[in-house]
């Protein structure tokens, strides 16, 4: 069945691939997006634009009024970990009370489908890795509490509401559709980062602690393609879960910082100098996901994140658009 689809923060880099997916799928899909951190032209000429913030009344009661939403994948949130830490209450406003602004809107209109952007953030430095959806959640940052707060909310609307809810905790995303590809500004994820460097616009990458209990003594993460991560939020929409469920999406493989930046200097050619920093305070070493709830849940499992094609595909966007969607 084709159902209208409320993306927020659909002209972000995970959004805007989430919007090409749905309407790949048949969906309608209107996005709602203040362009705080996203562009206008990562949206899919195909779906409907609202441009405006999930915290104002107005703009909601309008679209709710005019569009018949059946389902909101809700991606719109502020996701740097260092300026939550500097600015905590500008993440609370917006991923936590604003998102609430969002839910009750969409409870009133009777909404019965809710998918949320998570993250591993939740589980703050694990004792056990691969990192199971059970294992205590103890976030490190401003950000990553308002993710575990948000998802405490979608628990407590199960309850009161009968709102099903899906919250998806991504691991690392990255990687790039041939139209759509990673464009922050700060851009604060390592993928964009060295390939700034092999595109010349920065002349060495940090490689931020090499003293940690890994292989190589890098922080190592487990990356997933973006495509893959869309994936999942259409298959999402689809089942018929009972209450609201969290899920991990993840490879249940790592990669360390030092078999990036090596891989990614294969990838594209050019030396790619990096520069060894002390650890920064908060990371954990190591950050895996085990991925088996998705798979059991939602029939999903990562098919594009091999490192060599997430490097691939984001190396090709980034060539294409040297200076992001401005190019
Ligand atoms: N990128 C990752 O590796 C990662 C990992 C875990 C979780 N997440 C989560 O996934 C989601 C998307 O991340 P992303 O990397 O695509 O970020 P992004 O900054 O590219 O996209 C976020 C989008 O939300 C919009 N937005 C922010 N606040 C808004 C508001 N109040 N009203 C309307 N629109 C608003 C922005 O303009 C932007 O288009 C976020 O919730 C983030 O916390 C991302």
């Amino acid at each position: 069945m084709t159902t209208t689809v409320l993306v927020t923060g659909g002209a972000g880099y995970i959004g805007s691939v989430v919007v090409d997916q749905l309407l790949a799928r048949g969906h309608a899909v209107v996005v709602l997006d203040d362009l705080s951190t996203g562009h206008r032209e990562a949206i899919a000429a195909g779906a409907t634009f609202v441009h405006g913030g999930i915290g104002d009344r107005g703009v909601i009661a309008a679209l709710f009024e005019r569009h018949r939403v059946s389902a909101i994948v809700h991606l719109a949130a502020f996701a740097l970990v260092e300026e939550s830490v500097a600015n905590p209450e500008k993440y609370r406003l917006n991923n936590v009370a604003d998102a609430r602004v969002l839910l009750d809107a969409a409870v009133a209109a009777g909404v019965q489908r809710f998918v949320f952007s998570s993250s591993c953030t939740v589980y703050g430095i694990p004792k056990v890795v691969p990192i199971p959806e059970d294992a205590p959640m103890a976030p490190m940052s401003p950000y990553g509490e308002t993710k575990l707060e948000f998802e405490r909310v979608l628990r407590d609307y199960a309850t009161r509401h009968q709102l099903s809810s899906v919250s998806l905790r991504y691991f690392n995303a990255a990687g790039a559709t041939d139209q759509r590809g990673e464009d922050h500004d700060p851009e604060s994820h390592l993928i964009p980062n060295v390939l700034a460097v092999a595109l010349g616009k920065r002349p060495a990458v940090n490689v931020f602690g090499t003293d940690y209990p890994t292989p190589d003594g890098t922080a190592v993460r487990d990356y997933i393609h973006v495509e893959d991560l869309a994936d999942a939020h259409a298959r999402a929409l689809e089942v018929e879960p009972n209450g609201a469920v969290a899920l991990n999406l993840g490879t249940g493989h790592g990669s360390s910082v030092r078999q990036v930046v090596d891989l990614a200097r294969r990838v594209t050619g050019h030396p790619i100098p990096s520069t060894d920093q002390p650890r920064r305070p908060g990371d954990p070493p190591a950050l895996v996901a085990a991925a088996q709830r998705a798979e059991a849940v939602l029939g999903w499992r990562a098919r594009r994140s091999s490192l060599e094609e997430i490097l691939a595909s984001a190396w090709r966007w980034h060539r294409a658009h040297p200076r992001g969607y401005r190019s």
